[in-house]
């Protein structure tokens, strides 16, 4: 995860600490939780209104709007300082997990970042020291989510390719213990008949085991 967060920083640009400044005050407190559900609903308006870039909107299709806001506003109450209202809906974050199945590439991150930009800019009640904390934050997490996004995927399809791999080595091996058990039938087989000549030489084999028996 940390490689993940400094590959985050070089494709960035932002350094840790200056992603991290969010943590240095409570921005919950100082924001209040109706501003940034309107940050989200502002977010959210603009992404899904994206003609200028229709493979970015495609990304949201199967996404309905007002769950997408909720979704968003919850965690950044959570984030930023305030009570656990993501976890309470939804469980842990976990949010490289829950952006595994969408589209994730720099150019994504770049135009989520410049929506995110313009909804800070244009939602009331968000000083300048905030949206500077929050822009870093959010630079910084959209390159760490589209690589963790990658080396999920990368993880997944070495596992596959792995299990593919032990799945044939196991059906050699199937084949070839079945290829040895009928060489083995067969070696049976002949040293049964071979076996039948020596000691049946009458060919009344029936009364010479009578005959053993008794
Ligand atoms: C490359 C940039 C990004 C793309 C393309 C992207 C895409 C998406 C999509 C398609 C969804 C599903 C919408 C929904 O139904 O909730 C989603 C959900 C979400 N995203 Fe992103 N996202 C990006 C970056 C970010 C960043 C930077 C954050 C936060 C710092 C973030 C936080 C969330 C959260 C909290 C959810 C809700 C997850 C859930 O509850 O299932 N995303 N994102």
């Amino acid at each position: 995860m940390q490689n993940v967060q400094a590959r985050a920083c070089a494709a960035s640009g932002v350094a840790l600490e200056e992603a991290f400044t969010v943590d240095e005050v409570n921005l919950y407190e100082r924001l209040g939780e109706e501003t940034l559900k309107q940050l989200s609903t502002n977010f959210y308006n603009a992404v899904f209104e994206d003609d200028a870039a229709p493979w970015f909107k495609s990304i949201f299709a199967a996404s309905d709007k007002a769950v997408a806001i909720e979704n968003q506003w919850t965690f950044l109450v959570q984030r930023f300082g305030g009570p656990q209202l993501y976890s309470q809906r939804k469980g842990h974050p976990a949010l490289i997990g829950r952006h595994v199945d969408f589209r994730m590439t720099h150019a994504g991150a770049k135009r989520w970042i410049e929506h995110m930009a313009i909804a800070l800019a244009e939602t009331p009640g968000i000083d300048d020291d905030s949206r500077r904390r929050m822009m870093a934050y959010f630079r910084h997490t959209a390159y760490f989510l589209v690589l963790g996004v990658a080396d999920v995927r990368a993880r997944r399809k070495l596992q596959q390719q792995q299990q593919e791999q032990q799945q044939e080595q196991e059906q050699q091996q199937e084949q070839q213990q079945q290829q040895q058990q009928q060489q083995q039938q067969g070696q049976d087989v002949s040293k049964e008949s071979s076996g039948t000549e020596h000691t049946q030489p009458s060919g009344k084999p029936e009364e010479q085991q009578e005959q053993n028996q008794a």
